[in-house]
């Protein structure tokens, strides 16, 4: 495990001197089967594999679950060397943000892409994650980096942050990874109790049954967006925060389904937000929805679609 941004850098700059390539996987921890899948495509990709682990204060609100955020170092650490990880960044706080809990005076601000969806209920959440990640980006250095595609909104911010500051980094999404029920895996699962682990799963039952409405020939996004929303209304342990039907790359709200499609929601469970979504390409040939995989994917059918 290495803590010091001087130490990775001067690391990485020798690996990559030998030619070999880095792959990078940023994570909060509390590793389950989603960041392990980042781990093992990355592996399969790359010559050295570097994961960072921080949980970032940036991205939280007053209010939000900072200090509930799980948290096993030694877990992840097992996990990573099983996952064959080369290197496990964990910086401390002061180490990302010298002078912390002073804010730093630096951030970074993708603006169009951050107002909707969570940027709507997490005001200043994506400033916290581009200045991280960002931040992640210089230390690594040139390498290939790996999101999941459950954090949809995320995904778009950091390609567009990457482009936009012409960062030396290639941005791979990867399918999200779900639970054998449905329920979409998240480090938050852990926080929940056993009656909302249960109630979470109407999020899967309200996705797939948009999926269901649009594979039968629905293209009005008001009635999807409806369909989906009516479902997770159903169960009393959920509060529906939103259900939205965005084009996936601009994250503009559509009227009708057609091109990229993202079908994004966000609710609580008790007090733990979660959030799910589904892709869907609608084309003269029909629609194709992706609602991630129920059981791990293999390493090959890993990023297929970047
Ligand atoms: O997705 C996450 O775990 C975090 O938002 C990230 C990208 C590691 C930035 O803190």
């Amino acid at each position: 495990m290495i803590e010091r941004v001087t130490e990775l850098r001067a690391h990485l700059d020798a690996v990559r001197g030998r030619g070999a390539t880095v792959g990078f996987v940023p994570t909060m921890g509390a590793f389950h089967d989603g960041h392990r899948s980042l781990m093992r495509a990355a592996r399969a990709a790359h010559d050295t594999v570097v994961v960072s682990l921080f949980v970032n204060p940036l991205q939280f609100g007053p209010t939000e679950d900072l200090d509930r955020y799980p948290k096993d170092l030694e877990g992840d650490l097992a996990a990573a060397a099983a996952e064959g990880v080369d290197v496990v960044f964990a910086p401390p706080v002061e180490e990302m943000y010298p002078g912390f809990p002073t804010p730093p005076l630096t951030t970074v601000s993708v603006a169009g892409l951050t107002g909707g969806l969570c940027g709507s209920s997490r005001p200043g959440h994506f400033d916290g994650v581009a200045t991280v990640v960002a931040k992640l980006f210089s230390i690594v250095g040139p390498c290939t980096a790996y999101f999941g595609k459950k954090d949809a909104q995320q995904l778009a911010v950091v390609r567009r942050m990457a482009a936009d500051l012409c960062l030396p980094v290639e941005i791979v999404g990867c399918p999200m990874v779900r639970e054998a029920d449905g329920l979409a895996m998240s480090s938050r699962n852990r926080n929940l109790s056993p009656a909302e682990r249960e109630a979470a799963t109407v999020i899967y039952r309200g996705l797939h049954s948009g999926a269901d409405v649009v594979i039968g020939g629905e293209r009005d996004a008001g009635k999807l967006r409806r369909v989906v929303a009516n479902v997770l209304t159903t169960e009393p342990l959920v509060r529906l925060e939103y259900a939205e039907v965005v084009a996936a790359d601009s994250l503009e709200p559509l009227e009708e389904l057609t091109g990229d499609v993202l079908v994004a929601v966000a609710a609580k469970v008790g007090d733990v937000r979660l959030i799910d979504n589904m892709t869907i390409r609608v084309d003269a040939r029909g629609a194709v929805v992706d609602l991630g995989a129920i059981v791990a994917p293999t390493v090959e059918g890993l990023c297929a679609a970047r």
